[in-house]
């Protein structure tokens, strides 16, 4: 018999997280975005059938009052499953109006989603599943581009690989240019990033660069339905971090593929835009509502979901608690 797609119910957690953050876009107010998001997240998510584990959430309990590490999600019934969480991922690009943020949750079997814990950054490389192969973390950047470029079936200075504009990634942006390989700078959102250089036909060839740890496990969990390549490396900032890491049982030199950071078969994705961009298009205020484009994905079967929605706010806010319109006034 089919089995039920979790990740049907994961689209409505990510349209609610979208619908809310889409009321503070380009109103400088990165703090009131994301609490809109975790808030309407959490009041969906608390709506599923599950009974789910917060694994990669908002930080810890202390700093984050709602879905924290550890939290516990869901209505409490089977099935068991880890949570990612990644209410906004660009919260910045919300805030400023800016291209290509997302509203992100995934789902795995209980105890199967990496930790990483304290260490805050990852190095990270994500294809397609064409070269899926022959990446490798540990290689230089102009082999690894060679390879990809092979494995495509293009010229190097006919890939693109997306990089995250940061002062920390100059040697790599000199190191791609090098090769004579085209690149994205982007502002924020590498979850996007990833997951865009894994689809076909979108320009993008790679992600490469050092980016958020939770993130990458959220990327992971993307690319593992997609069929995708990627690797990644924790990249401790300071000894302070390398010693926590040790502490802590990681394994700085460790490469962690997608198995291990989703030691899982059965992956449940779903993402929503916020703000339009490569992946989907941003919420759309209509006459009647809002307009939401969501992808969802199952690695299991392998399906791939385009959903666009439209949300009535006549009906909807009858029913809902979440303020989706005005200025957080129910119904205004
Ligand atoms: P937030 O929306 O949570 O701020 O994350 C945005 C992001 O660009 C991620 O996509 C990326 O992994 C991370 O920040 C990079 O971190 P930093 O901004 O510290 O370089």
């Amino acid at each position: 018999m089919p089995d039920r797609n979790l990740g049907m119910d994961l689209v409505r957690v990510t349209e609610a997280a979208a619908l809310a953050a889409a009321r503070w876009v380009g109103r400088g107010d990165k703090i009131a975005a994301d609490q809109a998001a975790v808030d309407a997240m959490r009041l969906m998510l608390s709506s599923v059938d599950m009974d789910g584990i917060v694994v990669i959430g908002e930080g810890e309990k202390d700093q984050a009052p709602m879905l924290y590490n550890g939290e516990r999600v869901g209505t409490g019934r089977p099935p068991q499953v880890d949570i990612a969480v990644d209410p906004i991922d660009g919260t910045r690009l919300t805030a400023e109006g800016r291209p290509g943020a997302l509203a992100v949750v995934a789902a795995s079997e209980r105890g199967t989603m990496f930790d990483p814990k304290h260490l805050v950054y990852m190095r990270k490389i994500a294809v397609g599943p064409e070269a899926k192969e022959v990446i490798d973390i540990r290689d230089t950047v102009e082999n690894n581009l060679k390879r990809i470029a092979k494995a495509l079936g293009k010229s190097v200075s006919e890939v693109t690989v997306m990089v995250l504009d940061r002062p920390r990634h100059k040697d790599l942006i000199a190191e791609i240019r090098a090769t004579g390989a085209r690149i994205r700078l982007i502002m924020d959102g590498d979850v996007a990033a990833a997951i865009t250089a894994a689809m076909p036909d979108t320009g993008i060839d790679v992600l490469m660069g050092i980016g958020g740890s939770p993130e990458a496990v959220v990327a992971a969990a993307a690319l593992k339905c997609l069929d995708g390549g990627f690797q990644a490396m924790l990249w401790p900032r300071n000894e302070e971090e390398k010693r926590l890491a040790e502490e802590r049982g990681l394994d700085i030199h460790q490469v962690l593929t997608i198995d291990d950071l989703i030691r899982s078969d059965n992956v449940f994705f779903a993402l929503t835009g916020i703000t339009t961009g490569e992946l989907v298009a941003g919420v759309k205020y209509t006459r009647q509502g809002a307009i939401t484009e969501s992808l969802q994905m199952r690695s299991r079967s392998g399906t791939i979901r385009r959903i666009r929605a439209l949300h009535r706010w006549d009906k909807l806010m009858r029913i809902s608690q979440v303020p989706y319109r005005g200025n957080g006034e129910k119904g205004d």
